[in-house]
């Protein structure tokens, strides 16, 4: 049996963005910090990481945030930016203020355009980051897209045959699958991820995206009740369908 990792408690709480060492320390001597409600008064001392223990451990009364492994579904809303550091809103001001001090940062997995809503994944988790947009993953991503002038109706046997060359590129993109909706709403489902991909291949037939929303990513619906500008911590079960069906 593998033994359980433990750390120094003041070590994992500077790395949840709970202040630098010292000051845990002072958070400890002053008996805000409890395990199963027992205070720590020392944060040199190593405590085990179990599954569990983001539930166990309070400070101030409060249980600690969650655990490095984290992995988030965010709904995007429009208007802000899929950026650490570009001017204007940032997606990363959707979250708590301390989780922008978490090391390991959080990073989006891929980006949606500033003018993109909808569904994005956002986690800690470098390894698991790149099995989502590793091109052998076959993640598929489904947009809903609003269409300026009405579909010519050849749109899908274009999107469908692996040929469409996006402007400046020298590779044909991968087969796209689109599904009409009306004349002007379709939607698009697509595993690579190329800049601003789907507005660009609806400009390569002569048409233009007037909006753009992901509602999903593999097997992962945005769910109904998460408004936009919400976020919700996944479940095991939420990222096993991310890749459910690649
Ligand atoms: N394609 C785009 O054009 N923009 C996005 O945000 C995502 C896919």
């Amino acid at each position: 049996m593998r033994a359980t990792k433990s750390v120094r408690l003041d070590k994992l709480l500077a790395n949840l963005g709970y202040g630098s060492r010292r000051e845990i320390q002072g958070l400890a001597r002053a008996g805000a910090i409890r395990l199963d409600g027992a205070e720590l008064a020392d944060a040199g001392d190593r405590i085990a990481l179990d599954p569990d223990l983001a539930a166990r451990l309070t400070i101030d009364g409060a249980p600690v945030d969650p655990l490095p492994g984290l992995c988030l579904m965010l709904h995007k809303p429009l208007g802000v930016t899929c950026s650490h550091k570009e001017a204007g809103p940032l997606v990363y001001g959707l979250l708590p203020e301390r989780w922008r001090r978490r090391d390991p940062p959080l990073s989006t997995v891929g980006r949606l355009d500033k003018e993109t809503s909808g569904l994005l994944l956002l986690t800690d988790d470098g390894a698991l980051l790149h099995r989502i947009i590793a091109p052998k993953a076959n993640v598929a991503k489904r947009y809903r897209v609003t269409l300026d002038r009405p579909l010519a109706g050849d749109e899908a046997a274009t999107f469908a045959s692996g040929t469409l060359m996006l402007e400046g590129e020298d590779r044909p993109l991968l087969p796209v699958l689109l599904e009409a909706e009306d004349a002007t709403h379709c939607a698009v489902t697509l595993t690579e991820g190329r800049y601003h991909q789907v507005r660009r291949m609806f400009a390569a037939l002569g048409n233009h995206v007037t909006a753009l929303h992901r509602d999903r990513v593999g097997g992962l619906d945005l769910p109904q009740d998460l408004a936009a500008g919400a976020y919700r911590v996944m479940t095991e079960a939420d990222v096993a369908a991310v890749f459910a069906g690649a």
